[in-house]
């Protein structure tokens, strides 16, 4: 990808955080933990994602401070969903109000602004009312936005689907990389935002007005598109995202505070800081605009990750997606087991993070398997089995690795819904647990059918702490 290439100190790591479900921070220090865990991880900048609500500013000047003392920047991304392509005045005095702070995001010494879709804005509208030349990056369509307007495009698309926001079919089929050569050539040379993600789930019933029902294939996804980013090297990277708990492609804690925007059922007890673990070998081999991730694994690691129940196990009776008659006009409200679930196996993913070669043993329920693991960084799948998830790492005679994971696959509807999610663990596990705050799970139990049970795996670990075995350990 010549046309992308740049010098390595050029290239910048963004993360989408969404504003919009963080009214309830109190002060820039509630940012804090969320922009040093992003810089510690190599993240540049953070793509505030802003809608119109009346606490955007209060958040936005929050954020801002708390990025300038901690050394990030960030940017406005602005989310047309909420905004209309006719309010480039608004649009463009907002960016004036943010474009003096320290923690600006400036590329090429222009201010940086992004969108959420906006195909059809009129960006010199939008310059004029700002007041300023801009690096307007939005995420604009090949053939549906005027490239010609803009200095560089994100592509929101970090799953493969079937062209219509549904997960692929046979026949339907467009990859991420698809969607990277699609970009690429529509911006002729201006820098790509490329994306990346690692997870797409969410379950939103007739409970809220949102209603929305479906999964694209997920599975390996984080692993194998950060090999791909390596290969293709853009001079932006966009991981999608931080904070959006509702499509489950969050990789900031669950305790970072957000209100529930009813996504607490499927979230609850599915910590994915593992994912960011894994990440920080390949965002480290970026910069140091390395091919391979190898060379840059500090710490041996085992990532893993499953859904909490097989497939074939029946929510219907329970789920809150089977009642009412919520409103479709999206086209993506499905009842029952969500829209493409066959695009997800029923397996245990596990990526090993190792300097040298070792022997990985996975017991998933009674499903055993042994597997020798490469140096290096790599990414195994073995059948998932209900019950205990257990992971030992041996080299030689010694045990390198080992730990039972705190939550089990089930063969029953937790919280009585279908559960997409994906549980997320890592060894050695040296965190605390990583569990929602009351205002994030302010609304579990709306909807739901029968009884569910919250913040389960601290309770396991104080029982495991009580018989004498510390969780993480044999
Ligand atoms: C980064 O690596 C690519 C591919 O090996 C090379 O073409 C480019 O010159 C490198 N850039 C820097 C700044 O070293
Ligand atoms: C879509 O194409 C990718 C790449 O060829 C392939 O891995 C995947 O299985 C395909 N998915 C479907 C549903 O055809
Ligand atoms: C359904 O949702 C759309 C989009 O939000 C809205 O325009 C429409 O009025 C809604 N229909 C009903 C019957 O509420
Ligand atoms: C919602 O709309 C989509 C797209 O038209 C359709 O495929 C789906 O079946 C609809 N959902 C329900 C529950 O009818
Ligand atoms: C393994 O577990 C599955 C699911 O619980 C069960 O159906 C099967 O009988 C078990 N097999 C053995 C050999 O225990």
């Amino acid at each position: 990808m010549a046309a992308t290439a740049v010098a390595s100190d050029d290239r910048l790591i963004f993360c989408h955080f969404m504003i919009g479900i963080v009214s309830n921070r109190q002060s820039p220090t509630d940012y804090d933990d969320d922009m040093k865990r992003a810089r510690s991880l190599g993240i540049d900048a953070f793509a505030l994602n802003i809608g119109t609500d009346p606490y955007t500013d209060t958040q936005l000047g929050y954020a801002y401070q708390s990025a300038a003392k901690n050394d990030m920047k960030v940017f406005l991304s602005f989310d047309f969903n909420w905004y209309n392509t006719g309010q480039t005045s608004a649009i463009g005095s907002k960016i004036k109000q943010y474009s003096g702070l320290p923690a600006q995001l400036k590329v090429d010494n222009k201010v940086f602004v992004s969108s959420f879709a906006g195909d059809g804005v009129d960006v010199n509208a939008i310059k004029s009312a700002a007041g300023e030349d801009i690096f307007f990056a939005p995420n604009f369509h090949p053939g549906v936005g005027d490239f010609s307007t803009i200095q560089g495009a994100l592509n929101w698309m970090a799953w493969d689907n079937n062209g219509n926001n549904k997960a692929p079919s046979p026949g339907h089929n467009v990859t991420v990389s698809d969607g990277d050569r699609s970009y690429i050539k529509a911006l002729s040379g201006k820098p790509y935002i490329a994306p990346v993600s690692a997870w797409f789930s969410t379950h939103f019933g007739g409970e809220v007005s949102y209603s929305k029902n479906w999964v694209f294939p997920s599975d390996l996804l984080w692993y194998n598109r950060w090999r791909e980013i390596l290969a293709l090297r853009p001079r932006f990277i966009e991981i999608i995202t931080w904070n959006d708990y509702g499509e489950s492609h969050y990789i900031g804690p669950l305790s970072s505070p957000h209100t529930d925007d009813g996504s607490s059922k499927w979230v609850m007890d599915m910590p994915h800081d593992g994912w960011l673990e894994m990440s920080r070998p390949f965002i480290a081999a970026l910069k140091a605009n390395a091919s391979s991730a190898d060379a840059f694994v500090t710490d041996e690691k085992l990532i893993y990750w499953y859904r909490p129940t097989p497939k074939s196990v029946n929510c219907d009776a329970t789920d809150t997606t089977m009642e009412g008659n919520p409103n479709n006009s999206s086209g993506n409200f499905f009842r029952g087991r969500p829209n493409g679930a066959d695009s997800m196996e029923d397996s245990v993913f596990v990526v090993s993070l190792l300097k040298s070669a070792a022997s990985l043993t996975v017991q998933s329920g009674n499903k055993s398997q042994e597997i020798k693991v490469s140096t290096g960084i790599n990414a195994y799948s073995v059948p998932m089995g209900v019950g205990k998830q257990k992971f030992t790492l041996t080299r030689g005679d010694k045990t390198i690795l080992s730990g039972t994971s705190l939550k089990d696959i089930s063969d029953t509807c937790i919280c009585g819904i279908y559960n997409f999610n994906a549980y997320v663990g890592v060894l050695p596990d040296e965190s605390a647990i990583d569990q929602l705050q009351p205002a994030g799970l302010a609304l579990i139990s709306q909807g739901l059918k029968v009884a569910c049970p919250t913040n389960t795996l601290s309770a396991k670990a104080n029982i495991a702490t009580v018989s004498g075995s510390l969780r993480g350990s044999m």
